[in-house]
């Protein structure tokens, strides 16, 4: 099993942007601690982070063939980005939706998310162990699965 770790937009800035919405721990942190996870679950993961919403798409595109799930944190493009969402629609591969903070809890703008109906789930609020969680939840529907 392999998974794809995709993050979006200004996550690049883990750590210093808004760390008391987005803690503390950088986006290398985060990342590492992916791969720990894949390790404990038996699969292999790779981690991508761009600002840059085509680069996503080609992401997206790229995982097909090459990786069973992918956790996505889309960042802003989450509420703005059809493309990303066609993307999804178009690989067939399982999507995790995943977001640090609760965006519930915030501006109405987040509220609303292309990404949502065309991910298996959407896991929200729990900062970075968030990843790990959304690790698991494709684990699980890929195991079913097969
Ligand atoms: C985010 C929430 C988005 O609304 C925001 O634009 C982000 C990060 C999160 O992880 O909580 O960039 O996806």
């Amino acid at each position: 099993t392999s998974l794809l770790v995709l993050n979006g937009p200004n996550l690049n800035l883990l750590g210093q942007r808004q760390p008391e919405i987005y803690g503390t721990e950088t986006l290398m942190d985060v990342e590492a601690s992916c791969l720990a996870h894949a390790q404990r679950l038996g699969c292999d993961v790779s981690c991508f982070q761009s600002n840059h919403e085509g680069a996503l798409v080609d992401a997206i595109q790229a995982a097909k063939g090459t990786h069973d799930g992918i956790v996505l944190n889309a960042g802003a493009y989450t509420h703005t980005s059809i493309a990303l969402r066609d993307a999804i629609a178009s690989v067939e591969i399982p999507v995790v939706e995943l977001h640090l903070s609760n965006v519930h809890a915030r501006e109405e703008f987040r509220h609303r998310s292309y990404i949502a109906a065309v991910s298996i789930g959407l896991i929200c609020g729990f900062g970075s162990h968030g990843y790990l969680l959304a690790m698991d939840a494709l684990k699980k529907h890929l195991d079913v699965r097969v």
